[in-house]
């Protein structure tokens, strides 16, 4: 029998949970910091509202209609609708989202131990333990040394084991409903710090307000390149937000029962997951500003700019401390959910207990990890066109394979089954789908979103 969520606010807080992560707080803020502010936030916010959502809740309600793993998913949902599906679908779409898990597990994992690692330089700085300074060594001091980043991330998999054993209800959801509101103070406390310090006022105006030119809307004309790369980053964030690309909606849809209302949920985990984002704009951009950095330096901006302005501010260390444990926590529910999607697919197809899936997942999490920073710290001479190994997995997964996969599922669930994806969202207490709902859902899976997919997936190969 499939295990279920055991409340509706649990279901939606690990589902928010694992879309709420690193995408949000480290790479949401130095994507806007490089696209122009105001304009990449209004593109992501269309980007959400016109595709993600309707993605989202389609992913949800394919698994909700599946009641098994992804694999499988494929051929169950198409009988459901009187076909069958190809071993392709299954390749594509399913076992390319168990090899996904693989790859973004081993980038998230060097990520989350470097949260980790500046939790514990946070706490010695906070108590007076260490009085090192707050400058770019740290980083650098970090991400040379192959032993203590493979330390912090074997902590972080051991955290996330720990959790994932305990099962579904009693693991995943449980720890959802303690760390997901302890975040929400965190960052909203963060934000109110931020908003007065000296001189954000540039920053807010460079996160609230619209530059047309960064759009491509020049003095000497319009120039649509300028406009489909900030589309296409806009994007590709919200893909990797959202956690699509990965089989992690498909799997926490597959644990919902039939009586829930999956519009309503899906709105609450797309409005939380944009509105975190949004304050971890408005927490690092303005304090950006303020202190004179560069915004558009890309991804140290977390972990070497903002270290640095809260070495320059009252209470600097207690800040550091406070947003690194808040980066901990969201990434932490977020490799959760990554490590659930690949467990439940290697419970049902290789019939192995939760334990043994999870040792494996964390195992072979360790194995590419552990690859990736001997690369990145050139402990071993391993690069691939001229990149190392953490460089090239992160474009990787980020440019191809997760939108690859999300591309095939939405031409499935668009062409093959619709009719049993939009009958499953009108299941459920209290659910209402007007026609243009209906009509746009479809649309959007058949037409807009694989157009926009192909696209993304073309503009990276080139
Ligand atoms: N959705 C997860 C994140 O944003 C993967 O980090």
């Amino acid at each position: 029998m499939r295990t279920h969520w055991g409340s509706k606010l649990g279901f939606i807080m690990a589902t928010a949970g694992s879309a709420i992560g690193l995408g949000n707080i480290w790479r949401f803020p130095y994507l806007a910091g490089q696209y122009g502010g105001g304009i990449f936030l209004l593109m992501y916010l269309l980007c959400v509202a016109g595709l993600g959502y309707f993605m989202l809740v389609s992913k949800l309600a394919f698994g909700r209609a599946a009641q098994t793993n992804l694999v499988d998913g494929f051929q169950v949902v198409a009988a459901q609708n009187g076909k069958s599906a190809s071993v392709l679908w299954r390749i594509f779409g399913g076992w390319l989202g168990f090899v996904n898990t693989l790859l973004v597990s081993s980038v998230y994992v060097v990520v989350i131990g470097w949260t980790a690692a500046y939790v514990a330089e946070g706490f010695a700085l906070w108590t007076g333990l260490s009085d090192r300074a707050v400058d770019a060594s740290l980083f650098s001091e970090l991400t040379g040394s192959f032993g203590a980043q493979l330390f912090w991330g074997c902590l972080c998999i051991a955290v996330a084991v720990i959790i994932l054993i305990k099962g579904v209800k009693k693991g995943i959801e449980r720890a959802s409903l303690y760390l997901m509101p302890v975040l929400f103070i965190l960052l909203l406390f963060m934000v109110i710090w931020m908003m007065f310090l000296p001189g954000s006022g540039k920053g807010l105006v460079f996160f609230l307000k619209p530059d047309w030119s960064r759009a491509g809307f020049l003095p000497d004309g319009f120039h649509f390149s300028v406009l489909a790369d900030l589309l296409l980053a806009a994007l590709g964030q919200a893909i990797y937000s959202l956690s699509m690309g990965l089989g992690v909606i498909f799997t926490y849809g597959s644990y919902l029962t039939q009586d829930s209302n999956l519009k309503s949920s899906a709105k609450w985990i797309a409005g939380l997951d944009t509105m975190v984002a949004f304050l971890a704009g408005l927490i690092i951009l303005p304090a950006v500003f303020a202190f004179g950095l560069e915004p558009g330096q890309g991804p140290a901006l977390s972990f070497v700019s903002l270290p640095l302005i809260f070495s320059k501010m009252l209470g600097g260390t207690f800040l550091m401390l406070l947003f690194f444990i808040l980066l901990f926590l969201a990434a932490l529910t977020s490799l959760i959910s990554i490590y659930e999607a690949a467990v439940s697919l290697m419970i049902d197809k290789f019939s192995i207990s939760r334990t043994k899936a999870t040792l494996v997942m964390a195992a072979l999490n360790m194995i590419g990890s552990g690859l990736l920073l001997a690369s990145f710290t050139r402990q071993i001479p391993i690069t691939v066109g001229g990149q190392d190994l953490f460089s090239f997995l992160d474009r990787l997964t980020g440019s191809y394979t997760m939108s690859l996969m999300v591309f095939v599922c939405c031409l499935f669930m668009g062409w093959k089954v619709s009719t049993v994806i939009i009958r499953n969202i009108g299941q459920g207490s209290g659910v209402r789908q007007s026609r243009f709902f209906k009509r746009y859902l479809r649309f959007t899976l058949r037409i807009t979103a694989p157009l926009v997919l192909l696209i993304l997936f073309l503009s990276g190969l080139f």
